[in-house]
């Protein structure tokens, strides 16, 4: 689709808007953010989607994995980011511990992040396993986008951020996941590096709109995490990742600017004070 057949209406962007991208083959935008000033920008640059990532745990906490973020930690940016955002549908991660122990537990949880952020919709990650917790959020009115493949949340599972369901096994389980996921009513599946053949297997399947990270071009949008597509996060390059700015030389030859013009006075000038 051409750009200049994009749906660019100042209206916000619901669930069901991206559905009917979906079914006229738009292709969806979505990116992570975590604060107000980052949110405003990506919000107003055009985003469809934002989503509060458990990814903080990593970017913004420095947390080797998205393990140990909280439900305070999740509604805190969530917060942060509804303030900014007039456009995109926001979506809130519910961290690991919330919702895979009982699904009381877990509507609970995605009962505050709804009340406290005033997000639109929450993500979580896995299929048959955690289908009970889902189907209750979703009694709920509350609209839920699943997670599958890569779901860092299971790292220790894994033991490795490696391709996942390359294997048949692996591969038939989440495809029966995805429409597991569809049938309960879930409105969109982000699917996290697997190979793009099965990927597009599913978007082609489902009539929800199937986001990839690493899943190739046969789905139906992209997400990115804002930190690793911007340059700021670094050691960190996967095949899938697209750097389009390198905000970290950016930064660092801006502070190092000021740092210089502190130490010789030259910072303030005359026209800088009272
Ligand atoms: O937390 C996150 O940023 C995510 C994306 C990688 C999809 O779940």
């Amino acid at each position: 689709m051409s750009v200049a057949k994009r749906d660019l209406e100042d209206r916000k962007v619901t669930t069901h808007r991206l559905i009917e991208m979906k079914q006229r083959g738009e292709k969806i935008s979505m990116l992570t953010a975590y604060d107000y000033s980052m949110a405003k920008i990506i919000d107003e640059a055009g985003m469809d989607v934002i989503l509060v990532g458990d990814s903080a745990s990593n970017v913004m906490a420095g947390n080797v994995t998205t393990l140990p973020i909280t439900l305070d930690q999740m509604i805190y940016h969530g917060k942060s980011v509804m303030k900014a955002v007039k456009r995109a549908l926001v979506i809130v991660d519910l961290p690991f511990g919330t919702y895979q122990g009982n699904s009381k537990e877990a509507l609970s949880s995605a009962v505050r992040v709804m009340k406290e952020t005033h997000a639109d919709c929450i993500k979580l990650e896995g299929g048959a396993e955690i289908r009970e917790s889902v189907e209750r959020i979703l009694t709920a009115g509350i609209p839920v986008m699943g997670h599958l493949g890569l779901t860092p949340q299971s790292i220790n599972k894994f033991g490795t951020y490696t391709v996942r369901a390359k294997e048949e096994t692996e591969a038939n389980k989440l495809v029966s996941d995805a429409h597991l996921l569809e049938e309960i009513g879930c409105f969109a599946i982000v699917l996290e590096k697997i190979p793009a053949t099965l990927a597009a297997r599913v978007a082609s399947e489902l009539s929800i709109p199937i986001i990839g990270i690493g899943a190739g071009n046969g789905v139906d949008g992209q997400v990115l995490v804002m930190h690793d597509m911007l340059g700021i996060t670094e050691g960190f390059s996967p095949r899938f990742l697209r750097r389009y700015a390198n905000l970290k030389e950016v930064i660092t030859s801006a502070v190092q600017a000021y740092v210089e013009d502190v130490k010789r006075e030259d910072f303030p000038n005359e026209k800088e004070q009272y």
